[in-house]
């Protein structure tokens, strides 16, 4: 994205750069499948769903597939896309806004989105999930997720940089730009934070992994009867 321009998800021009240059091939989503085992009886979310990439890939393993995004335009390119699943549903709305009136999902997703959240906020996300979230229900989390403090960033970014340049490879130039900004303007985090965020919202955490010291996720089930 030239510098100057919008990072705004809802100007159509920029959710149409970030759609092009970083969609979800299959391949890469077969891990996510793996670890959330969906089942027919599943009722799945998917937050920050983008352009429903992960959700066409999942409806038809599940009873019921739920996309939440606070883009318009996202949402009406993951429409576009679920047309031929009868069980998905999208819903537009904010992280924190989403209020599904008393329905309940056996399993969670979201995949670099939430690190749009501030760390309050995550908390105050996590705690109001499980209102929405049966007990035993597996929340899959993969995002900008240090192997360190947020906090011990600064000193952290020459490995961070190699770390980059390694990762995106050939797409670097591309996407350096958008990867700084993340880092510097959105609120990706410790994996660590996220860990006892969850804890205190009354998760367990099952698997942890770093692909990278900035990308990581967790797979964590929420406890209670
Ligand atoms: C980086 S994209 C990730 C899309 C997709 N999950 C993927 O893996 O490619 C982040 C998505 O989260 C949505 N989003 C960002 N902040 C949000 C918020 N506070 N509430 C709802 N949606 C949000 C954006 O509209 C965008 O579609």
């Amino acid at each position: 994205m030239p510098t100057g321009e919008s990072r705004d998800w809802r100007d159509p021009r920029f959710v149409a750069h970030y759609n092009a240059l970083y969609a979800l091939a299959a391949e890469a989503a077969r891990p996510y499948l793996a670890r959330l085992a969906l089942k027919p009886e599943d009722r799945l979310v998917d937050f920050g769903c983008g352009d429903g990439s992960f959700l066409a890939l999942a409806a038809p393993l599940v009873g019921e597939a739920v996309g939440v995004d606070g883009s318009p335009r996202q949402i009406e390119l993951a429409r576009l896309r679920l047309e031929g699943f009868p069980n998905a549903k999208l819903v537009r709305s904010g992280f924190l806004e989403f209020a599904p009136r008393g329905r309940t999902f056996t399993k969670a997703f979201s995949r670099k989105a939430l690190h749009h959240l501030t760390d309050p906020d995550k908390e105050a996300f996590l705690r109001k999930s499980t209102d929405w979230l049966s007990p035993g229900a597996l929340f899959l989390i993969e995002d900008g997720m240090f192997d360190f403090e947020r906090r011990d960033l600064e000193e952290n970014m020459p490995r961070v940089m190699e770390q980059a340049r390694a990762h995106f490879g050939a797409a670097w130039e591309a996407k350096a730009g958008d990867f700084l900004h993340s880092l510097r303007e959105e609120f990706p985090t410790g994996q660590d934070f996220w860990a006892r965020a969850l804890a205190a919202a009354g998760f367990r955490v099952l698997e942890r992994w770093q692909k990278t010291c900035f990308l990581g996720g967790l797979l964590a089930l929420r406890e209670g009867r």
